[in-house]
């Protein structure tokens, strides 16, 4: 296992190129089982993630082939090409579904294409218990049948599936994509209301249109489809990772310097980016991306919650609490979206943050300094927090169990040395 080295007090400057977003990619892989004819898919992450889901894909009989990972300017923007011509299992096994959550977006288009789909039931996570049943009421809805026994859901519609009016109880964005995927096939119009409305499900949204869906609404909080037989092959090109994007403009407030995030869309964090202002730091929009900057200001302290898009990202929270624990003065991080996604609070504490939990609030008192520490990731955004941590610690910083890290953010160290900061990958020994 490897480990993450930071030497802090380094300041960020240059370009930073934002890969494929995962989280748009993972509904899109599971958008072909939807159709026999190929989805070709570009700007594809190399993450964990995406390999997971390319297994699970594969072992219901999809046929994934993937170019460009060799490619010389690293494994950014790889194509892959997912054929499902014929469905061999309907089953999504534990064994790949403990590893992943997103892979129960499988249950959706397969259920629609195959009149039946046996998933794992994904189980708790570090951040929450983060329940299926949305997404299952909503199947119901769509007519399915639903059972679960032995942690397996079992979806059935024998008939295939037929339209209906369903109103989410809560903004899901995996419910959404799963009802929104499962829907394209329905047998008439499906009104899906109180949608999450997440650039992802936009993109998602555009590329079941180029293979032959009919939907209405999209970018807004009611979708309309109206069912089709049949899907058809088609091409698209994954959007921009607007957290990784967040992630590093975060850092370049915390580190100082100027740094352009190189094909990040400013239209997609914008709640975010507004809130990084208010801590002193320059963020523009650019022809090519996002231009961020912070020379010599010092961070303000500045109160954010969370909340689903087009609010302050959940993804975004922990980077966002690392950097206001340098600020000058208190602020407080309230987290709405999960119950338990301050993991990353106590490891901050080690490298000296001042920080109180309140129930879903975090109160962060700046300090002056914060002290290189070894510190342990919890989860995937957690983890990034830390790092960002260590650019500005004293000392050196160590972030142990980064497999976190690697299941969403594509070489994020040799990214980061590639604008100044003193970090690497080294073998995890203990
Ligand atoms: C997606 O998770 C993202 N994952 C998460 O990214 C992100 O944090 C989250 O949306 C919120 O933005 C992917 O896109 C693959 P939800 P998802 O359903 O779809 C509750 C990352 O770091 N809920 O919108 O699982 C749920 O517990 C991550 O990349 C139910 O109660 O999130 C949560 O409190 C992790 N029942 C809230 O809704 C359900 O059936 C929102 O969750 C479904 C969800």
């Amino acid at each position: 296992m490897d480990k993450i080295r930071i030497r802090g007090g380094k300041p960020l400057n240059g370009t930073i190129r934002i890969g494929g977003a995962k989280n748009a990619a993972l509904p899109l892989m599971a958008a072909c089982l939807l159709s026999d004819e190929p989805l070709v898919l570009s700007n594809v992450p190399h993450l964990a993630d995406i390999t997971t889901m390319a297994n699970l894909l594969g072992q219901h009989g999809t046929q994934v082939s993937l170019e460009g990972h060799d490619a010389k300017e690293g494994h950014t923007g790889r194509v892959m090409s997912l054929t499902a011509r014929d469905i061999t299992s309907t089953t999504a096994p534990y064994d790949l579904v403990r590893r992943m959550r997103a892979s129960v977006l499988v249950l959706g288009p397969l259920v629609a294409r195959e009149g039946v789909a046996t998933v794992s039931l994904p189980g708790g996570c570090a951040i929450g218990t983060r329940p299926v049943d949305i997404h299952l009421s909503g199947l119901e809805a769509l007519g399915a049948e639903i059972e679960v026994e032995s942690g397996y859901i079992r979806a059935s519609a024998p008939q295939g599936l037929r339209g209906a009016r369903y109103a989410f109880p809560k903004v899901s964005v995996g419910a959404t994509e799963n009802l929104l995927l499962a829907a394209c096939l329905a047998d008439g119009q499906t009104i899906l209301e109180n949608a999450a409305r997440e650039p992802e499900i936009t993109d998602l949204a555009e590329c079941l249109i180029a293979m032959g869906a009919k939907i209405t609404g999209v970018g807004s909080d009611t979708l309309v489809i109206e069912g089709v037989s049949k899907m058809h092959g088609a091409q698209h090109e994954i959007m921009p990772d607007r957290i990784e994007a967040g992630t590093f403009a975060m850092a370049v407030a915390i580190a100082g310097g100027e740094v352009l995030l190189e094909g990040a869309r400013l239209s997609h964090i914008d709640a975010a980016m507004d809130q990084l202002r208010r801590t002193g730091t320059v963020v523009e929009g650019r022809e090519g991306g996002i231009f961020v900057s912070r020379t010599g200001s010092e961070i303000l302290a500045v109160d954010v919650e969370t909340d689903p898009y087009p609010g302050f990202p959940t993804d975004l929270q922990a980077q966002f609490l690392a950097l206001m624990t340098v600020a000058n003065g208190a602020s407080v991080v309230t987290e709405t979206i999960f119950e338990n996604r301050f993991m990353h609070v106590p490891e901050l504490h080690r490298m000296g943050a001042n920080i109180t939990l309140q129930g879903r609030s975090a109160l962060v008192r700046g300090v002056e300094r914060l002290e290189g520490a070894p510190v342990m990731a919890s989860d995937l955004r957690a983890s990034a927090s830390l790092v960002m941590a260590g650019l500005v610690a004293e000392g050196e910083t160590e972030v142990r169990r980064i497999y976190h890290l690697d299941r969403g953010y594509e070489r994020l160290e040799e990214k980061l040395q590639l604008v100044g900061a003193d970090v690497e990958r080294v073998e995890d020994t203990e």
